[in-house]
């Protein structure tokens, strides 16, 4: 019952955020060069201007597709980087998946072995990628900046540890800190899902759209996203998935 509801959770959470990280890869891929927004952001603008119940031609509409635009003016100025973010970021999750399953790791230990050293290179390139947009050109501010250095570090920093632990045989605590850095993965999908009900459930309105509550939304999202995967660690540890970890590996 407990790895059912783990695999239902992780797997719908890494596949709503490979889901995004296509959606944005295959727009930035295809629309012309961008000035306000591209052909995916303007119906994503329109929507939530429906859903808010803005009227074209006043001052919160337009406050809101200025908000839009420059949140998403970045991916069109930076095509190259955001390619390498999130394609990287898709195979994190896609693979992160296949990684973690007991059956993949008793049975394909080959696999698991080389699709790691891929998604290592992958953690690398999405991790350095990442850390661009949120100190380079951040649309959140200072909370933008603060929650990608420490979260982006500490992904970077729990795939090595990982890595390290692995090379010496430790497989129970490379169990965990790979769990820690898919945690920020995830972490990712976790906040679009708590945008969703800021918008949806608290009407939180057009002020979900603004710097400070993106910036918010990252330490929310990243912090509840490790959180958990803290306590799972804490409960699976020396036993239950433990366990199938070691046998497998
Ligand atoms: C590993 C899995 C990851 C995936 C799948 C992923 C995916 C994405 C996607 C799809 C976007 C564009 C959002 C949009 O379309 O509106 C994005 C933006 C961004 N990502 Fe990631 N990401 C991942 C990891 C990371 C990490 C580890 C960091 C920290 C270094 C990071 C930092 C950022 C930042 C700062 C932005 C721009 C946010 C903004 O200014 O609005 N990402 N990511």
């Amino acid at each position: 019952m407990r790895r059912w509801l783990y695999w239902t959770v992780v797997g719908s959470l890494a596949l709503i955020g490979a889901m995004f990280a296509v959606h944005r890869a295959a727009d930035v891929i295809t629309s012309p060069p961008v000035t306000g927004l591209s052909r995916q952001d303007q119906q994503s603008f329109e929507q939530l201007a429906i859903l808010f119940d803005l009227k074209p031609g006043t001052s919160e509409y337009t406050h809101l597709r200025d908000n839009v635009v420059a949140s998403t003016g970045k991916y069109y100025a930076y095509r190259a980087v955001t390619l390498l973010h999130v394609l990287p970021g898709t195979l994190i999750l896609l693979m992160g998946l296949a990684q973690f399953s007991p059956w993949v790791r008793a049975h394909h230990m080959a696999f698991h072995r080389i699709s790691g050293r891929v998604l290592l290179a992958a953690i690398i390139v999405a991790g350095l990628s990442g850390l661009f947009f949120g100190l380079v050109v951040p649309y959140g501010g200072m909370l933008e900046s603060t929650a990608t250095a420490f979260f982006g570090g500490f992904m970077l920093f729990a795939a090595a540890r990982a890595f390290v632990l692995v090379r010496r045989r430790d497989i129970a605590r490379h169990r965990e800190w790979m769990i820690r850095m898919f945690s920020v993965a995830i972490g990712i999908a976790v906040m679009r899902m708590l945008a969703i009900v800021a918008v949806l459930v608290v009407k939180a309105g057009p002020a979900v759209v603004n710097p400070r509550a993106t910036g918010l939304l990252l330490w929310v999202g990243w912090s509840l996203s490790l959180a958990v995967a803290e306590l799972w660690i804490r409960r699976t540890r020396g036993g239950g998935l433990a366990a199938i970890s070691l046998r497998g590996g």
